[in-house]
This record gives structure tokens, sequence and C-alpha cells, in this order.
């Protein structure tokens, strides 16, 4: 692989300036902190904070949603060193983990307080492997009365995220919500409506747009027109051993259509979806699936599904995705051409090549001239790490978040229920505008 022009020439880790011009009052962690064996200072805080705002503002600016976050007002004034965001975690399961690694990386600015999970014995564990004032819970109302947190994190069944989050947002607490943030654009909406009358942010858990490889390459691509040019076409694939996932529980809630809201795509499919939005810089208009539903995927959840796709900006694109591949824990792939330039992410790092004007002909040139994305193993720049950060950053500044905004997210969630209505009805359906 050719050395990367792009790092060399702008590191992945933005300039301290930059934040100020984007009015971002960034702030680091006490100077000197011990992290991973490492000294931090100041600096390294701050410059990881600004990478999104580097990353997104462009994006953001084609999809007009600057102009929509913006107009949102938060309910916390911006303070020059607030104390740590008190953040309570919904749900103690498999992913709740990813989420709990941030708290002891950035102690000066999040603190996880309380846990609260209907299986109790899981609260107290999550609770205890996170210090001794962490409270843990079996109900969520009790912990809202009880912990009073100032935000919440909710890693919950899917069919739980909408009336969960409801009951911080009226409460006066914004969250951060797994993805799929809602089961349908229709409860998106209904969330986002609240959330704004009462200056809270809502925050969808796409967290793959917080991943650094992901991040370079959208950098890559706003960097240059010539670089990669606007999408023409996409191709993702998504393999999952759904057995893998529940142990082989039959009945488990992610097999379930009416608590999962969809098979394979919803549960899964939706990280490949949200990507292309994110580096396609382009929405979904339309979309032709048709599906299997094959046990033990059950009330309508789709155990496969292919899916044509038509983007805003004339792009098409397909994604297969497949719920029982036996041999397959979990792979999700995808290939998108540009018109100067190509993506990829099969079975290895995130690719990327442009042509410079030039069409590659043969065949034996064809895999010359890609580049792998950095991706950094740092378990600050983690994913979930960064989402976290930044959306206690959003809480904590009175600002949006740099992405993953209901306005932003709403056309995942829209895309979703146009599938499932596809698979349905077998015909053509367009995704629906917020
Ligand atoms: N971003 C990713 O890569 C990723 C990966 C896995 C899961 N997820 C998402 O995370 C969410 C949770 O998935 P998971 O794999 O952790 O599920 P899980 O089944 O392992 O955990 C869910 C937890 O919620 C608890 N629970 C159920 N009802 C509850 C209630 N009313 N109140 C409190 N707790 C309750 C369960 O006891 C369980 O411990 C889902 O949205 C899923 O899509 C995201």
């Amino acid at each position: 692989m050719r050395a990367d022009p792009l790092t060399a020439r702008r590191p992945l880790l933005a300039d301290h300036d930059q934040l100020g011009h984007l009015g971002i009052g960034a702030r680091g962690d006490e100077p000197g902190e011990q992290i991973g064996g490492a000294v931090k200072g100041h600096d390294q805080q701050d410059t990881r904070q600004s990478v999104f705002f580097d990353c997104f503002s462009a994006f953001d600016e084609r999809q007009g949603t600057i102009f929509r976050a913006e107009s949102r007002m938060m309910n916390r004034a911006t303070t020059a060193s607030p104390s740590p965001l008190r953040i309570a975690l919904i749900g103690a399961g498999g992913i709740s983990r990813a989420h709990t690694k941030a708290f002891p990386l950035f102690p000066n600015r999040i603190r996880l307080v309380a846990v609260a999970d209907t299986a109790l014995s899981a609260a107290r564990s999550l609770a205890a492997e996170n210090g001794a004032d962490v409270s843990a819970f079996a109900d969520h109302r009790e912990l809202i009365a009880e912990a009073r947190p100032e935000a919440a994190v909710i890693t919950l069944p899917h069919y739980l995220h909408y009336p969960v989050a409801k009951d911080f947002l009226e409460a006066g607490i914004p969250v951060l919500v797994e993805k799929p943030v809602t089961h349908t654009a229709s409860e998106l909406r209904d969330l986002n409506a609240l959330a704004s009358a009462k200056h809270l942010v809502l925050m969808a858990g796409q967290m793959r747009r917080f991943g650094s490889a992901a991040r370079h390459v959208k950098q890559w691509i706003d960097a240059s027109p010539e670089n990669f040019g606007e999408l023409r076409s996409f191709d993702a694939v998504v393999q999952v051993n759904v057995d893998a996932y529940t142990g082989g529980k039959t009945g488990h809630w992610i097999l379930d259509g009416l608590k999962a809201g969809g098979g394979v795509i919803a549960s899964f499919g939706i990280h490949r979806v949200d990507l292309v939005r994110m580096l396609g810089g382009a929405d979904f208009s339309e979309v032709t699936a048709i599906g299997r539903f094959d046990a033990p995927f059950l009330n309508g959840a789709e155990s496969q599904a292919s899916v044509l796709f038509r983007m805003s900006n004339g792009a098409t694109g397909t994604l297969h995705a497949n719920g029982r591949a036996p041999r397959t824990a979990y792979m999700d792939s995808f290939t998108l051409h540009g018109t100067h330039g190509s993506i990829m992410e099969v079975a290895g790092p995130l690719r990327y090549a442009t042509t410079t004007g030039a069409v590659t002909q043969q065949w034996g040139h064809q895999h010359e001239g890609w580049m792998d994305a950095p991706d950094s193993s740092d378990p600050r720049d983690d994913a979930f790490v960064q989402q976290l950060l930044e959306f206690a950053a959003s809480v904590q500044s009175g600002r949006p978040p740099s992405c993953n905004t209901p306005e932003m997210n709403f056309n995942t969630i829209a895309c979703m229920d146009a599938i499932a209505e596809s698979l349905r009805t077998g015909r053509t359906v367009n995704v629906a505008k917020l």
C-alpha cells in the first residue's frame, strides 16, 4: 500500500486552532494525568475533540443540517471548566461495556453514576466494575428519581429505545441512544419534537461515524473534489451468524421483528447504510427489497434481504445481508465508487484510491495505488469512546452534537422503515422525509 498523502499533509488529529473558528470550547482533563502508561496534557485531549468538527462540517453543509442543528439551543450554558458530566447507563447487556470503557479514560469529563437493568444482578456487576459509588437499579424510573443523572446512555433492546428515551427527556435528561435510535421514523419525529421543545440533546448511537478510519476517509473526500468526487454507486454486504449473537437462544429479542423492529437489516445492515450516507454525502430516496423470513427470526423479521437503493444525488447501490451465515459470526463490507475515486473495505482495512483523472484500464493495475486509512489503536480514539465524549461535550457546551442529531439520523431510520415496507409489499418505496 502507498504512503498516505492525506496523513502527511494533514494529521488526523487536527490543529488546536481549528476549534477557534468553529466556536468550540474544547477542554482537556487535567494535564499530567496517566492514560495507558503515557502522560498526557491538554493538547492531546483538545485536538482529539476537534477532529469531528473538521471531519463533519463539510458533510453537514451539504446536508443542510448545520443550519437546522444550530437553530436548536441546548439547555446548558457553556462553562469554562465544568465538572465531569454525571451519566447513567440503561441496559447492562452485551454492548454496555463498549460504552463504559470511556469512563476511566476521561475521568475529568465524564463520570458513570448509575446503571439500570431489569436484571438487577447485571446492573450491580457493571456498577461494581466501575466504582463503589456507582449505584444500581432494576428500574430506570427509580434511577431517574434517586440518582438524578445529568445525561443517560440507553443500550436496550430496540423496542425499549423510544419509551425509555422519552422518560428521560420528559425528566429533562439528555440521551444518547444506541442504534437504531427508534423503531420507526414517526417515533423519531416524536422524540425529536420532545427534545427540541425541552432544548435537550438527543443523539443516535451510530458509532461507526466516529471510527478513526471512517473519519480519515471522510476528510480525504472533503479535501478535494478530485479525490473521490460524487458518489455514483455502492455495494454493501453484511453476513452474521445470529447464533453467535444470541448464544443459540431461541426467542431472543433480536430475532423478533416486534422487539427488534426488523431483522438482519435493522439490527446489523443499518451500520453500512449509515456509513454510505456519511461517505457519500447524500440521503436515500428510494428502496426496493426482497428477502426471506426463516427461523429462528420471527414476527416478520427478515433473516436475509437484498436491497436496491437510489440516493438523492442519483447514486444507486445494493445491500445484501444474511443473518444466518453459518461460518461467519460477523462480517460487513462495502465498495463505493465516485466520479474520481473508489473506497473499499473488504476483509481488511478501509482503503481508498483516486484515478486523478486517469481511468484504470489494465486488470493488472487495478489493485495499485490503494491507500489504507490509518485506524488508530489508541483506546481514546475508539469509536464508542469518541461518541460518548462528543455527546458529553454537546450536553455541557450547549451546542448540538457534530453528527447523529435526530435531523442527521432521520434518513437512516426512514430508510429502515422503507426497506421493511418493501419487504412486506414487494413494491419500490420512497424514503420518508423529516
Ligand atoms: N454499535 C454496535 O456495534 C452495537 C453492537 C451490539 C449491540 N448494539 C446495540 O445495543 C443495544 C443493546 O444491545 P445488546 O447487545 O447490549 O443487548 P443485550 O440483550 O445484550 O442487553 C440488553 C440489556 O437490557 C436489559 N433490559 C431489558 N429490558 C430492560 C428495561 N426495561 N430496563 C432496563 N434494562 C432492561 C436486559 O436485561 C439486558 O441486560 C441495541 O440497540 C443494539 O442494537 C450496538
